[in-house]
Order: C-alpha cells, then sequence, then structure tokens
C-alpha cells in the first residue's frame, strides 16, 4: 500500500484554498420568502475527473454527484417540501441516503430496506420537508465503501427561516483519500484485515474537495463555520491555533453554545459541528487548522489566512451565538424503555476476534457484531429488527462498545440526547445522530420512536458497518 501523498508533507501552494475562500465568499444571502413551492433539485452521480491535489499531480478519476467533489452544497429551507431527482449514472446501483435528515422511511435511501436500489440508467426521486434546521449531508447507502471512498458526498444546508447574523456562512466537507502516487484513488476497498481494525483511513485529507493551503478571512468577522466529516473511516481532532471556536450545533442540531473540551473538536466519520469563529487573530498572519487525533500523526489541514487589512469592527460582534431550536420530541426519560446494545468484534493485538466466541449470525465476511448478530452489507431485504419500539415512545440505548476501537454509531431518522457517557451525566446533553464511542466507553442516548418504519442503526465507520456492525430498529 502507497501512502505517499499526505497534506503535511506534500501541500500544494494557494489554488485550493484561493477557489474554496471565493466560493465561500460568494454565498448567497438568500433572500426569505414566506410560501414557496416545493423545490425542484437534480443530481446526477457519474464518473468524473477532479483535481484533488492539484498541479503538478494529475487530476483523480472520482464518482461524484453534480460533476464535482464534494457534491453540490443543497440549500433548502426548514419546513418546505423539496424534490431531488437522482439521476445514477454509474456503471453499478445506488442510492442517496439524506443523512440526519427525519423523513419518510421511503425516502430513507437504504436499498432493498426502504425502496429498491436505482440501476444505471435510471433515476429515483425523493421528496420530503426538512422538520430541522442545521448542517446535513448526503451519500449513497448502495456499495458505500466504494462509491463513498470515491467522492460520493455532499453537505444539505436547511436554512433558518430567519438568518443567523455571522459575516460568512461557510462549510468545509472534510474528506480523506486513500491515493497512489498518480493521484489516484487506490484500490483494495473492503480489506478484511482493516475491516477488522480502523477501517480505511487514507493518507490525503481535503477541504472541499482539495488539498488545502490556506482560506482568507479577515481580521474582525465572525464565521459561522459548518464542518462535515464525509470521511470513510478517519477520525479527527481539529484545533484552531490562536482562536477559540465556539460550538453551536452538533449534526445540525442546535445546542448551548460552548467551548470543546480541551479546544479540540473531535469528529467521527458522519458528524457534523457547527462552531461560531470570531476571527480575533493579527491581520497579515497564518494560523494553523491541525488534526491530531492519531497520536503522532499530526498534520495540519488548512491555515487561516488573515488578509493585510484593517479589522472589519473594533470589538467582537455581540450578538448572541445561539442557534434557533428545532421541533425535536423531548424523551420523556422518566418513563423510558431501557435496551442494551453490545458493539462486538473487531481485532485484538492484530489477530483474534474480541468477544465473538460461540456467537450467533456471523455471516460470511463478518468482523463484528451488535448483541451477538452481524448483519453486512449496505442494507437489503428481509433484514430481521433487532428490537420493535412502540410508536410514540421514549427509549434509552444505552451502547456498550466492548472492542478495542471507536465506532460513530448513527441512528436514521431520529436525532437523540446524548444524555451519559461511562454513567456520568454529559454537560450539555446534546441532540445528536451519531454518537462517537471510544474503544470499551457506555454512552446513553434517548429519542421518541416518533418515525414509523425499519430504521438502520450502524456505525459509520463505512468498514465497520459493511462487516457487521449494523441493525435494524422496528418502529412499529
Ligand atoms: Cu450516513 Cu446509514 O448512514
Ligand atoms: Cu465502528
Amino acid at each position: 500500500m502507497s501512502l505517499i501523498i499526505h497534506p503535511a508533507t506534500s501541500r500544494r501552494s494557494l489554488l485550493a484554498g484561493a477557489a474554496s475562500v471565493a466560493a465561500a465568499a460568494s454565498l448567497p444571502r438568500v433572500a426569505r420568502a414566506a410560501s414557496l413551492p416545493t423545490r425542484e433539485l437534480k443530481l446526477t452521480s457519474a464518473p468524473a475527473r477532479w483535481p484533488i491535489i492539484g498541479k503538478p499531480h494529475p487530476d483523480t478519476e472520482v464518482w461524484c454527484y453534480g460533476g464535482r467533489i464534494p457534491g453540490p452544497e443543497l440549500r433548502v429551507r426548514q419546513g418546505k417540501s423539496v424534490r431531488i431527482i437522482v439521476e445514477n449514472r454509474l456503471a453499478q446501483d445506488t442510492t442517496v441516503h439524506w443523512h440526519g435528515i427525519r423523513l419518510p422511511i421511503a425516502m430513507d435511501g437504504v436499498p432493498g430496506l426502504t425502496q429498491p436500489p436505482i440501476r444505471p440508467g435510471e433515476s429515483f426521486t425523493y421528496e420530503f420537508t426538512p422538520p430541522d434546521a442545521g448542517t446535513f449531508w448526503y451519500h449513497p447507502h448502495a456499495h458505500s465503501l466504494q462509491q463513498l471512498g470515491r467522492g460520493m458526498a455532499g453537505a444539505l444546508i436547511v436554512e433558518e427561516p430567519e438568518p443567523v447574523p455571522v459575516d460568512r456562512d461557510i462549510l468545509w466537507v472534510l474528506s480523506d483519500w486513500r491515493l497512489t502516487s498518480g493521484a489516484q484513488i487506490a484500490s483494495g476497498f473492503g480489506n478484511a484485515m482493516e475491516a477488522g481494525m480502523s477501517g480505511r483511513v487514507g493518507n490525503t485529507v481535503t477541504v472541499n474537495g482539495a488539498v488545502s493551503d490556506e482560506v482568507r478571512v479577515r481580521a474582525g468577522e465572525r464565521l459561522r463555520l459548518r464542518l462535515v466529516n464525509s470521511s470513510l473511516a478517519r477520525i479527527m481532532a481539529l484545533r484552531f491555533e490562536g482562536h477559540r471556536p465556539v460550538m453551536v450545533a452538533i449534526d445540525g442540531q442546535p445546542c448551548e453554545p460552548h467551548e470543546p473540551e480541551d479546544g479540540r473538536l473531535l469528529l467521527g466519520p458522519a458528524m457534523r459541528i457547527d462552531v461560531m469563529l470570531d476571527m480575533r487573530g493579527d491581520s497579515g498572519r497564518r494560523y494553523r487548522v491541525i488534526d491530531d487525533f492519531y497520536d503522532g500523526l499530526s498534520y495540519w489541514l488548512t491555515q487561516l489566512a488573515y488578509e493585510d487589512k484593517p479589522p472589519v469592527r473594533s470589538h467582537p460582534l455581540d450578538a448572541p451565538r445561539s442557534l434557533p431550536r428545532n421541533p425535536v420530541p423531548e424523551p420523556d426519560l422518566a418513563r423510558a424503555e431501557r435496551h442494551e446494545l453490545k458493539l462486538q468484534g473487531g481485532m485484538m493485538g492484530g489477530s483474534a476476534m474480541m468477544g465473538m466466541g460461540g456467537m450467533m449470525g456471523m455471516g460470511h465476511g463478518a468482523s463484528w457484531a451488535i448483541n451477538g448478530t452481524s448483519m453486512t452489507g449496505d442494507g437489503h431485504a428481509g433484514m430481521a429488527p433487532l428490537l420493535t419500539l412502540q410508536r410514540g415512545r421514549s427509549y434509552v440505548l444505552s451502547m456498550r462498545n466492548d472492542t478495542a476501537w471507536w465506532h460513530p454509531m448513527h441512528l436514521h431518522g431520529h436525532s437523540f440526547r446524548v444524555l451519559a457517557r461511562n454513567g456520568s451525566a454529559v454537560p450539555h446533553r446534546q441532540w445528536a445522530d451519531t454518537v462517537l464511542l471510544p474503544p470499551k466507553e457506555k454512552v446513553d442516548v434517548a429519542f421518541v420512536a416518533d418515525n414509523p418504519g425499519d430504521w438502520m442503526l450502524h456505525c459509520h465507520v463505512t468498514d465497520h458497518q459493511v462487516s457487521g456492525m449494523m441493525t435494524i430498529l422496528r418502529i412499529a
């Protein structure tokens, strides 16, 4: 395996950074209208070539949406219906999952389970009304390892009815790639050894589809920065040198504004964080954005490059940072029914499977399990639910990570409150749709089972999902 190109060692110069700034600066200040007809959008899945690293490296052969990496930034309105026609021009089946949106099961994009796969040359029309404002994203739920790993991902931004007072609203879709020395996507998807460990972590991280040298900013401005980790497996812990980002939303759902513990924004695959960032640095200076999640593998993602101009204001903006709440139903903890989900399997010390002895349901190619059962692949007809939940009832799921690896666990169609870690209450009880479990940790989440259907619950390290860390919760 060639691990040759790394952003820390092979920085392309200014082009990528400048392009992303130009795109961000031209974000439309959207005019508000009282009532809108259904918005219709088109999205095409197809192969393309894209300058991930930039000159002098060749373009990378990718699979993507709308001919670009990341896919088009879809901006829709909270409470307004949207219709998205997806055309499949790939040589294999696909679907689109609107990650984090609380939508009807038929629009959830799981092949076999919620819809037939979209065959090559065919289209499928998704239609839903997003109930929550926030930062969401979309990706395939068929052949996920290859399709996501080759570039199919984009952000779905649901706008608040009233604009939030910031100077600029900026999106960073962060993606991890495993590239060869010729800047092409390395083969070897679904490697069993990797599947039992960290999953396919790559060697190149991009900001909005390109290795980024800098993002230009202006002293005194307040940014709303939307971070999306669209990686197959890479977990990130971002530090902003010289800055104090304030978290205002997690997985699209507003939270009590707070600075992250130890100043690092922890983003597992599929997770999103919105931060408010006051640009308090000095004009003309540069500050690094560092990802140091993996011991000894720290690198810088990009740099905040201050223009050599006087600050746009002399005191930081004093507008409130908090975002309006979304209408997520509050679980009734006193009456909630509790269930334990044990996450099992994976390699330990390079060889043995952990806790898998004598378990049922370990199908071919399975490395992981939930409560002793492994469901593999991307979703298919006839998956038996692990639990049947009663519609309208509150539930607490205690997820216990009995493995030696990290798992970002995602529940489709719902947002849950993160209540406790290892039995201690967490400070902000934030809403989330994906919760990151460190090895050996137990996390309690609570939600109201208000959305009928067969909903997937799986690890979003794609190798883990497709090799067994997946199950179904049925809401009757
Ligand atoms: Cu983004 Cu089934 O997941
Ligand atoms: Cu996992």
